[in-house]
């Protein structure tokens, strides 16, 4: 089975996504780095040039292909559950964990980082809250949910490895 981490934008995926394939020894598999070397650019360019939509559809594609490989930790990008397919394809083979913090957490963790063109707006704080609430029911599909506000990357691991090996 593969290991889906799923989660808004700052709640710690990508470094416990790392953290899971070495524990575990699988394949990293960024869903976010596929996009980019696809397209040949970074993903705020991306968003910039050609859209949301098309950002969206090229995460699609990308998601049906790795929705295919075997015992490797998937760290997907934060929208990846707006697309119900998109859903259905990664729990297919994996099992899909969704990390959460509050809001106020992930303000902190990603207010020095420009990557991230849908909080790269104005009011960071209030379009967290938005897009938090918005995506709410959709994270909500997750096989399991782990807060990780007051957890350190190796407590969110350790969790991780408990629910697979249940
Ligand atoms: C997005 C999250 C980002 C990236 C893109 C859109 C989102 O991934 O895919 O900026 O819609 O939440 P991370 O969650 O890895 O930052």
């Amino acid at each position: 089975m593969n290991v889906v981490l799923v989660g808004f934008m700052g709640t710690g995926k990508t470094v416990v996504a790392k953290g899971l394939s070495e524990r575990l020894d699988r394949s990293y598999i960024s869903l976010d780095e596929r996009i980019v070397e696809r397209e040949g650019k970074p993903i705020n360019k991306i968003f910039e040039e050609s859209g949301e939509a098309y950002f969206r559809d090229v995460e699609k594609k990308v998601t049906q292909d790795i929705s295919k490989l075997e015992d490797v930790v998937i760290d997907a990008g934060g929208g990846v559950v707006k697309d119900e397919e998109n859903v259905k394809s990664l729990k297919h083979k994996g099992i899909m964990v969704c990390l959460t913090a509050r809001p106020e957490v992930i303000y902190e963790r990603t207010k020095h980082d420009e990557s991230r063109p849908l909080l790269n707006v104005n009011d960071p704080k209030t379009k967290i809250k938005e897009l938090l609430e918005k995506r709410e029911s959709l994270y909500s599909k997750a096989d399991y949910t782990i807060d990780t506000s007051d957890l350190t990357i190796e407590e969110v691991i350790e969790r991780v490895i408990n629910i697979i090996s249940t």
